[in-house]
């Protein structure tokens, strides 16, 4: 995956980031997600009062390019993720399962301890749940 492919996602990611809506835990997470035909969608987190609804910034993107292009459509090559903390955050269980379904071979790249972290979704979610 080349470096510039890599610095336009996270930079779009970090744009992505500005519309979270994290009133509760004030912390903005934004992500965006390169599809094989090379289509990019954004997401952010969206809170809610109640706050099991809440939904990450990865299944927002994920979500907004199945909403657009049909579920066979989005085959993902590679997901990026920020947050407004710069402290590490990689995708939770359940968007690393939902990023299983549509980008098995997925890269991923996210904030780690030092920077941004690269990482595959089989590293994530080894021996991932499909039917
Ligand atoms: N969050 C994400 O959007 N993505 C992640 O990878 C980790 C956590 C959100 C969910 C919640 O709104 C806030 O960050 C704190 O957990």
């Amino acid at each position: 995956m080349p470096t510039q492919q890599k610095e336009r996602l996270l930079q779009l990611a970090r744009a992505a980031q500005q519309n979270a809506h994290a009133p509760y835990s004030n912390f903005k997470v934004g992500a965006a997600v390169l599809l094989e035909n090379g289509e990019i969608f954004t997401g952010c987190n969206v809170e809610n009062a109640s706050y099991g609804l809440t939904n990450c910034a990865e299944r927002s993107a994920i979500f907004a390019a199945v909403s657009k292009l049909g579920g066979p459509n989005v085959k993902i090559a590679a997901v990026a993720v920020v947050n407004d903390h710069n402290v590490p955050c990689s995708p939770c269980g359940a968007c690393r399962q939902v990023i299983a379904e549509f980008g098995p071979k997925a890269v991923i790249w996210y904030q780690g301890r030092d920077g941004i972290k690269e990482a595959t979704l089989e590293g994530l979610l080894p021996d991932s749940f499909s039917l």
